[in-house]
C-alpha cells in the first residue's frame, strides 16, 4: 500500500503538462469519477482499523496535492490562452452583418415572379443611343413625346443619353432575336427631374416584353394581375387607366392600392388612395417594324415598373431619397430579409 502511495506522489509532484488537454487528461486521471482518488477513497471501509488512519492522511495529501496541481497549471493555460488572444469564453465581437438593399430585395423578387411564368432576364446598357431609347420607340425626333421624359444627354453628343426607361432593352432584344420572345429587363435609368419624396432623377425599373403569335390584351391583364397576387398578396387591387406612350397601342396605367388613412397616404397616392406602378400596353406595330419584326405576323405586350415605388409600397417608406442616402440605420433594418 505504502509503495503504491510512494508512486502516485512521484508522478504527481513531476507532473509538467504540455498543453490544458494534457492538464484535463492528469486531472481525469486522478480526481475525475472513475479517477485513482476517488478509487482509494471508496476502498476506505476494507481498511483494517489500525490501518485506517495512516491510510485516510495519506489520500488525504494525495488529494490536496493533485488538486494544487491542476489549479497551478490551469491558471498558467488560461493566461497563455488570453495573451495569444484566443480565449474561446469571451463573450463574442459585436459584428455587423450586411443587408441587401431593399431596392435589390425587391428586383430579386419581382424577377423570381416573372421567372416562374416563362420570362427570362436581358439587360442592356444604361449609356444608350437616340434609335434605342426614342427613335426605335416610336418617339419622332423633334416629337413632343419626347418631353414625357426628361433626359440626360451626354455632353457633346446628343446622340447619346443615360436611358430614360428600359424601353431600350425591348427594342435590343427584338433586334437580336425572333419571337417567341419572353423577357424582363431589370435596370437603374435617369431623368433629369427635380428630387422630391415622390421623384428622384436615379431610379429603377423593370421592363417586360412578350411577342409571339396571337398575344392579345387579355394576356397583358392576366399577367399583371398574376404578378400583383404573387407580389403584394391574393387579395390585392389593382386598376388599369387609359394612357399614352409612344410605343404602345392601346396603353394603359396600373395602379395598386395603397391605402388612404394618413397624411403620408395623401401624399404618396395624390390623394386617391391608389398608387400608379407601372406603364403597359400592346406594342404598336411600328415598334415591331424598326424591330425588325414583321407586325403581320406577331403581337406582343409590353409593361415597365418603377422597382422604388414598389419597394415604398412593401416597405411602408414614406420618402423615395431614403433608398439612397446609404444611412446605416435604414440599411440595418434590412438584415435578414431575403
Ligand atoms: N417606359 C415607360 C416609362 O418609363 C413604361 C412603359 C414600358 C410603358 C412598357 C409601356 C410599356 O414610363
Amino acid at each position: 500500500m505504502k509503495l503504491e502511495f510512494d508512486a502516485h506522489c512521484k508522478e504527481i509532484e513531476n507532473f509538467v503538462p504540455q498543453n490544458a488537454q494534457e492538464l484535463e487528461a492528469f486531472r481525469l486521471r486522478f480526481l475525475g469519477k472513475k479517477g485513482l482518488i476517488p478509487a482509494l477513497f471508496a476502498a476506505f471501509k476494507e481498511v483494517p482499523n489500525e490501518e485506517k488512519k495512516a491510510y485516510g492522511l495519506s489520500i488525504n495529501h494525495l488529494k490536496t496535492m493533485a488538486e494544487s496541481v491542476v489549479e497551478k497549471f490551469a491558471a498558467d493555460f488560461s493566461t497563455a490562452i488570453v495573451q495569444s488572444g484566443e480565449d474561446l469564453s469571451r463573450p463574442a465581437e459585436n459584428f455587423m452583418p450586411g443587408a441587401l438593399h431593399p431596392i435589390t430585395l425587391v428586383r430579386n423578387e419581382i424577377v423570381r415572379i416573372f421567372e416562374r411564368m416563362g420570362f427570362t432576364v436581358a439587360e442592356g446598357p444604361e449609356m444608350e443611343d437616340d434609335w434605342h431609347n426614342f427613335s426605335a420607340l416610336n418617339f419622332p425626333a423633334d416629337h413632343p413625346a419626347r418631353d414625357m421624359q426628361d433626359t440626360f444627354f451626354l455632353s457633346k453628343n446628343p446622340d447619346w443619353a443615360l436611358r430614360t426607361h428600359t424601353s431600350s432593352v425591348q427594342v435590343r432584344t427584338m433586334e437580336s432575336q425572333q419571337p417567341p420572345i419572353r423577357i424582363i429587363a431589370p435596370g437603374r435609368v435617369f431623368r433629369n427631374e427635380s428630387i422630391s419624396s415622390r421623384s428622384h432623377c436615379v431610379f429603377h425599373q423593370v421592363e417586360g416584353l412578350y411577342i409571339d403569335k396571337n398575344v392579345s390584351f387579355a394576356d397583358l391583364k392576366q399577367t399583371l394581375l398574376e404578378f400583383a397576387k404573387a407580389f403584394f398578396g391574393d387579395k390585392t387591387d389593382i386598376r388599369l387607366r387609359p394612357s399614352y406612350f409612344p410605343f404602345t397601342e392601346p396603353s394603359a396605367e396600373v395602379d395598386i392600392w395603397w391605402g388612404l388613412e394618413n397624411e403620408v397616404d395623401y401624399r404618396m397616392t395624390k390623394g386617391t388612395g391608389w398608387l400608379e406602378i407601372m406603364g403597359c400596353g400592346m406594342v404598336d406595330p411600328a415598334v415591331l417594324q424598326a424591330s425588325g419584326i414583321d407586325p403581320e405576323m406577331y403581337s406582343g405586350y409590353a409593361f415597365g415598373m418603377g422597382i422604388e415605388r414598389i419597394a415604398m409600397q412593401r416597405f411602408q417608406i414614406p420618402d423615395i431619397r431614403a433608398f439612397y442616402e446609404n444611412d446605416v440605420r435604414f440599411l440595418r433594418t434590412f438584415q435578414g430579409v431575403l
